[in-house]
């Protein structure tokens, strides 16, 4: 079976993702959305971003991704590369790359599927989505949503679009 590879990320009108290793914004409700999309997948990461989490996310492989010979985090699947994570993920029909810029970055060509919750505000931030060829994807679905402060953000998917040859 092959395994749907999908981006998911929340991403402000800048394109801000994160400060200082956390989230610019509190927004309980795309945690939701993240834990309903994510949960019994291999969720893969940048060793930064698992640094970021308060702990394990319960229901989820975590694959962490990192350099270092002697990094570790117990009860998560360690590798070195990507490659090395999408192996890991074998089996499993859709997993997640959840972050952050570093890893979002290489994983966007390998991506079928991208979940992104845009926000419709700027934030200021250290850690920003990748700019990616729009041509490529497009979008199926958007959902829009407004949080109890006003504060509006949409959860869109972008699948990629196949070759014209297919
Ligand atoms: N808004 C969102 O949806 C969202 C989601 C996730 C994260 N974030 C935010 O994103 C920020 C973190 O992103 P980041 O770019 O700084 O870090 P990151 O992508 O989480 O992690 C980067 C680290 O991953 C490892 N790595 C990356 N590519 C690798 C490769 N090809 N092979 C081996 N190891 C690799 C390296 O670890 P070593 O240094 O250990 O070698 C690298 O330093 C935080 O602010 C976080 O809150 C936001």
């Amino acid at each position: 079976m092959k395994t749907r590879l999908s981006v998911i990320a929340a991403m402000a009108k800048n394109r801000v993702i994160g400060i200082n290793n956390t989230l610019p914004w509190r927004l309980p409700e795309d945690l939701k959305h993240f834990k309903a999309l994510t949960t019994g997948h291999h969720i893969v990461m940048g060793r930064k971003t698992f640094e970021s989490l308060p702990g394990i996310l319960p229901g989820r492989p975590h694959v962490v991704i990192t350099r270092s010979p002697v990094f570790q985090a117990p009860g998560c699947i360690v590798v070195n590369s990507i490659d090395n994570a999408l192996a890991a993920c074998k089996g499993d029909p859709e997993a997640f790359i959840v972050g952050g810029a570093e890893l979002y970055a290489q994983a966007m060509a390998l991506a079928d599927r991208l979940y992104l919750t845009e926000i419709q505000a700027d934030y200021p931030g250290d850690a920003r989505f990748p700019e990616f060829d729009r041509s490529l994807w497009h979008e199926t679905s958007r959902d829009i949503h407004r949080a109890a402060d006003g504060l509006e953000y949409h959860f869109v998917i972008y699948d990629r679009t196949p070759p014209a040859s297919l």
